[in-house]
């Protein structure tokens, strides 16, 4: 009797390779079965692509934390399609109505306590949850075809930077995931703001974003905490906002951290070593002269921030010496949160 042996490579598991989709009629019905079936889709929104998931369904989140090694106490953002979703998931005060109203669909997270529909594994086992409504098109006909709440992280391996292309997906997640639904690059560029709101009288800022806390601060009329100064040490895994963790967004090339850079200091520096201008500079130009917008336009330098930080990262530098953004209100305090995370060691 013929023995049938199979080689011992066909029977392991293949490595998944990822399917990027255009943003047809079709192809969002596809995605959308495959949410509602449990799998996962990484996705564009108006901030950065993330990893989504039935927000309902603890297994497919369970999914999520694995593809991205994101370790289960680092609660993800839950999107929906509009308002009226938002009391099936939170306990809503009317603070937070407010904002919805002003700000969604848009770059805005509420934190707020979560009711008994989201699973445990989405907050982490807090019991609160994190909500937003985006604005990007195509994640919005997502949430309508699934027809349930997407639990979405950034689509990128746990610490890393942030994807704001599908390309940068596919480099990160390519062999972890199997769908991706390419949007071009995100308008944003930036995560979103997140707004603790689980005391409507005090509220804080978590994370800072496009949406600034003078704005919340002028549609609440009352005054907005600043995050927490004092952030977990590097190594930690966070336990109250994960997010929060001085390491994250990061490259693997060392990076410093200058409030302005001047010809003088850049000229005499090793050229092995990057140099990354705000605006672009007046005279200094080489390989290892970079700019994240020409004329130093912050919207500009924020969607192209994590793009530049990605492409630098592999150009083989020793070190990245970048110019903080100027001033501290408003989109140049979510810049600057952003490279100090990218900064830390
Ligand atoms: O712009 C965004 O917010 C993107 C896109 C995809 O929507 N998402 C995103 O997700 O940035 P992620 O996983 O990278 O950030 C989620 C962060 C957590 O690390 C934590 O800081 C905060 O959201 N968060 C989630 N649930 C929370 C909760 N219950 N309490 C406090 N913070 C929470
Ligand atoms: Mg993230």
């Amino acid at each position: 009797m013929p023995v049938r042996s199979k080689a011992l490579s066909s029977v392991r598991p293949r490595p998944l390779r990822a399917r990027t989709y255009t943003g047809t009629p079709r192809n969002l019905a596809t995605l959308a079965r495959v949410l509602r079936s449990g799998g996962l889709v990484a996705a564009p929104t108006e901030t950065v692509y993330g990893l989504a998931a039935n927000a309902l369904d603890a297994d497919a989140c369970k999914h999520i934390f694995l593809s991205k090694a994101r370790p289960q106490t680092d609660p993800l953002i839950v999107h929906i399609e509009a308002i009226a979703d938002l009391a099936k998931l939170a306990v809503v005060n009317p603070a937070a109505l407010v904002l919805a109203k002003i700000f969604w669909p848009g770059p805005l997270t509420l934190v707020l306590p979560k009711t008994a529909l989201v699973p445990a594994i989405v907050s982490a086992g807090l019991p609160s949850v994190a909500v937003r409504m985006p604005a990007h098109p195509l994640f919005r006909r997502l949430l309508r075809l699934a027809g349930v709440p997407l639990a979405a992280p950034s689509a990128n391996p746990f610490g890393y930077v942030s994807p704001t292309t599908a390309q940068h997906v596919r480099d990160g997640l390519g062999d972890k995931i199997s769908h991706i639904l390419d949007g071009g690059p995100c308008s944003v560029g930036l995560e979103s703001t997140i707004v603790d709101l689980r005391q409507p009288a005090r509220p804080r800022v978590l994370r800072p974003g496009a949406i600034t806390r003078a704005q919340l601060e002028q549609a609440l009329g009352v005054p907005v905490l600043a995050p927490a100064r004092r952030r977990t040490p590097a190594t930690a895994v966070a336990q109250i906002a994960p997010g929060l963790l001085t390491r994250h967004y990061s490259p693997r090339t060392p990076v410093q951290l200058h409030t302005r850079l001047t010809t003088r200091e850049v000229s005499s520096g090793d050229p092995r070593e990057a140099w990354v201008f705000i605006a672009k500079p007046p005279v200094l130009r080489g390989k290892n002269i970079h700019w994240f917008d020409h004329r130093g336009d912050l919207p500009r330098v924020a969607q192209r921030l994590f793009a530049l930080l990605r492409e630098l990262d592999q150009a083989g530098f020793t070190r990245l010496h970048i110019e903080l953004a100027p001033g501290r209100a408003g989109l140049a305090d979510a810049i600057n949160d952003r490279l100090r995370r990218a900064a830390a060691i």
